[in-house]
């Protein structure tokens, strides 16, 4: 595995390996690497030949009260998993390859309304960061495929949308959550977790089963659902930041005729904020993201 700090270094052994004829996969990430991601370097390396990771905790995306300086920085461990999964190259800039210009002054990306809501409602302008910095991560790598994990539910469509607007040309795949034994969707900030908080969070993915068992069973008024879902979480000591059942695709409010919905919620333990989500489709119409491993 070659690692790569700057951009036209990583760009002139990308441009030799596409005049071989190989497709690029590129897996985007922040290290702290867990088995979610190198399952996402896995799909990668089977759908093309040569795989690119990068390893970038982006400033742009934290807000200023948010854990970006305690954001755990495991470059030797992640390389080490990179190397034992094959991965060919790892880019590795730091913030001054990747906003030259100064952060302030860096073209911004940003992908209208659907940002605003669910995780861009509690964390104003991290969307704008994410897009910001993976339109410039895509336009660095020029990869056939990107692949994202559906844990990251807003964040995939937020991109996806980016992708189809600006015409960006790759194929943007959305890879399956990997879940700890107990349901918790595997996540580097599980590690803020405290003892005591660790076998309570399950509740999270726990009543978001319960969300879709009943609206599998018939149930369509998902404003109640919703209420009810947030007490059970209030219940087990969590503040709530939102349960909401969303049209899978435009993430707006579920409307009663939709055939494919998301249910998705965030809550706060006392060092993290947790997200997950579950899809589900209505009718024979084709399945909504598959969201889980199987
Ligand atoms: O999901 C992440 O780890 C980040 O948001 C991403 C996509 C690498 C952009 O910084």
């Amino acid at each position: 595995m070659n690692i790569y700090h700057t951009v036209s270094g990583l760009r002139a052994e990308i441009r030799a390996r596409r005049q071989r004829g190989e497709s690029v996969g590129f897996v985007p990430t922040m290290g702290n690497l867990h088995e979610g991601h190198l399952q996402l370097v896995r799909l990668a390396k089977e759908q093309c030949d040569v795989v690119v990771v990068s390893i970038f905790v982006n400033p742009l995306q934290f807000g200023l009260n948010e854990d970006w300086e305690k954001y755990p920085r495991t470059f030797q461990g992640d390389a080490k998993k990179l190397e034992a999964e094959g991965c060919d190259f790892l880019f590795h800039p730091d913030e001054n390859e990747i906003y030259p210009n100064g952060m302030a002054d860096q073209t911004r990306v940003v992908v209208p309304t659907m940002t605003d809501i669910l995780c861009g409602a509690s964390r104003p302008g991290h969307f704008e960061g994410v897009t910001t910095v993976v339109s410039k991560l895509l336009h660095i790598v020029q990869p056939d495929t990107a692949i994202f994990g559906i844990k990251d539910y807003q964040q995939l469509a937020v991109i996806r949308r980016m992708v189809e607007d600006l015409c960006i040309p790759v194929d943007i795949v959305g890879a399956p959550i990997a879940r700890d034994v107990d349901g918790l969707a595997l996540s580097s900030r599980n590690g803020y977790l405290s003892k005591d908080e660790r076998p309570r969070v399950k509740v999270l993915y726990e009543t978001l089963c319960w969300c879709r068992e009943q609206i599998a069973a018939g149930e369509k008024d998902f404003s109640q659902l919703e209420i009810e879902a947030t007490k059970a979480l209030e219940k087990s000591g969590f503040r709530t930041d939102y349960v909401s059942i969303r049209n899978a695709k435009t993430l707006e409010p579920a409307a009663h005729d939709d055939q494919q919905l998301t249910i998705l919620g965030a809550m706060f333990t006392k060092g993290a904020r947790l997200i997950d989500n579950i899809s589900l489709a209505l009718s024979e119409s084709p399945p909504a993201e598959q969201t889980e491993v199987k």
